[in-house]
C-alpha cells in the first residue's frame, strides 16, 4: 500500500545541499519506475508543476512530454516563460496549446462564480485528454501534487488535479514532490535552475485571471485585468515590494463610470488594486501600499491602459472579504 503521509523522521529541506540530496534521490527512483516508458504532466508554469518538470528532464529527458495550455486567463508574459525556459533553456518536448478561444468562447456569458470555475476546470480536462490521446505510448501521469495538497485534499487546488481525465486515459501516477511543504518546493526549484521569477512568484489561482474580471468575462475587459496587472507587478518589482506581499493583482468590475478626457466625456472601465498578506490564505491583512507608489501605479495605469478612466484600491481584510473578488 501507497505511502499517504510523510515520515516523521525527514528532514526539512531548507537548504541547497538538502535541496540536491532530494533531487538525486528522485531523478534515481524516478529512473527506476519509469524504465523506457513515457510520462506526461500538464505544466501550468506554477512553483508545483515547473518543479516536478525539471526532475523529469533530468531523470528521463528524451521521454518526457509536458503540455502547457494557454486558457487565455494567464498573467502577460507565462506563456512565453514557459516555453523559454521548459522549450529553449531546459530543451523538454514541450506541447504549447493556445486553446484561447476556446476558453473564451465557452465562458462567454457566463456570470456565476462557479459556474465559471466549473466551464474552466472542465475545459481543462478536455483539451488535455486530446492532447494526450494523440500521444503513443504514455504510461505514466506526472503531477505536481505537494503536500498540504494532500492534507486539504478537497482544498483549493481540487480543479488543479488532472484527475478527472477519462477512464481510457488510464495513467500510473508519479507524484515527485508529494511530501514536500510549499517552501521546500521553492527550494528544490531554485536548486534545479528554474528562475527565481518562477520559484518565487506569488500564488495565483487555478481559474487564472477569471475570477478577477467578475461576472461574464470579455475579453475587453480581460485585456484590462492583465494590462493592468502587469503594470502593479512592475511597479511591485521594482519598489522592493515583490517577495515580500503575499498576493497583489488588479480587478476590474463589470461596469463603466463617467470620466473626462482631452475636454470630452468618456464612459470607461475601473481598475480596483489589491494587495494582502497571509500566512495560508485563511485569513488576510491589507497591505499599506505607500500614497506615492500608489500614485505612480495610478499614473502609469491611467496613461498605458485603454477603455480606463479610474483607479481604486481595495482595503478589505478577509473576513469579511475573500482575497479574490469571486
Ligand atoms: P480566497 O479568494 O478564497 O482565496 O480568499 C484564497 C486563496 O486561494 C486562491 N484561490 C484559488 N486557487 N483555484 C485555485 O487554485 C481557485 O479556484 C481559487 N480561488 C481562490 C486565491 O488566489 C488565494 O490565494
Amino acid at each position: 500500500m501507497e505511502n499517504l503521509l510523510r515520515d516523521p523522521n525527514m528532514a526539512r529541506i531548507d537548504n541547497a545541499e538538502k535541496a540536491q540530496a532530494f533531487i538525486n534521490e528522485q531523478i534515481r527512483l524516478i529512473k527506476e519506475e519509469v524504465g523506457d516508458k513515457k510520462v506526461l504532466l500538464a505544466l501550468s508554469g506554477g512553483v508545483d508543476s515547473s518543479v516536478v518538470a525539471a526532475l523529469l528532464i533530468k531523470a528521463v529527458g528524451s521521454q518526457f512530454v509536458a503540455v502547457h495550455v494557454n486558457h487565455g486567463l494567464l498573467r502577460k508574459g507565462e506563456p512565453e516563460q514557459v516555453i523559454r525556459v521548459f522549450r529553449e533553456e531546459m530543451k523538454a518536448n514541450l506541447i504549447y496549446v493556445d486553446a484561447v478561444d476556446r476558453f473564451l468562447d465557452l465562458l462567454a456569458g457566463v456570470e456565476d462564480p462557479e459556474q465559471k470555475r466549473k466551464v474552466i476546470g472542465k475545459t481543462f480536462i478536455d483539451v488535455f485528454a486530446e492532447e494526450a490521446k494523440k500521444l503513443d505510448g504514455i504510461e505514466f501521469l506526472a503531477q505536481g501534487t505537494i503536500y498540504p495538497d494532500i492534507l486539504e485534499s478537497n482544498g483549493i487546488k481540487a480543479h488543479h488535479n488532472v484527475g478527472g481525465l477519462p477512464p481510457e486515459l488510464n495513467f500510473r501516477l508519479i507524484e515527485p514532490v508529494k511530501f514536500l511543504y510549499k517552501d521546500e518546493v521553492r527550494v528544490v526549484g531554485e536548486a534545479l535552475g528554474l528562475p527565481h521569477s518562477m520559484v518565487y512568484r506569488q500564488p495565483f489561482p487555478g481559474p487564472g485571471l477569471g475570477v478577477r474580471c467578475p461576472g461574464a468575462i470579455t475579453r475587453d475587459r480581460l485585456e484590462v485585468v492583465r494590462e493592468s496587472d502587469a503594470i502593479l507587478r512592475e511597479e511591485f518589482a521594482t519598489n522592493g515590494l515583490e517577495g515580500k506581499v503575499w498576493q497583489y493583482f488588479t480587478v476590474v468590475p463589470p461596469f463603466r463610470s463617467t470620466g473626462i478626457k482631452d475636454g470630452k466625456r468618456t464612459f470607461d472601465y475601473m481598475v480596483v488594486l489589491r494587495a494582502v498578506n497571509s500566512i495560508d490564505a485563511t485569513s488576510a491583512t491589507v497591505e499599506e501600499i505607500p500614497y506615492p507608489l500608489l500614485f505612480k501605479i495610478r499614473d502609469r495605469i491611467l496613461a498605458e491602459v485603454p477603455s480606463v478612466n479610474r483607479v481604486l484600491v481595495d482595503i478589505s481584510p478577509k473576513p469579511i472579504a475573500t482575497i479574490e473578488w469571486e
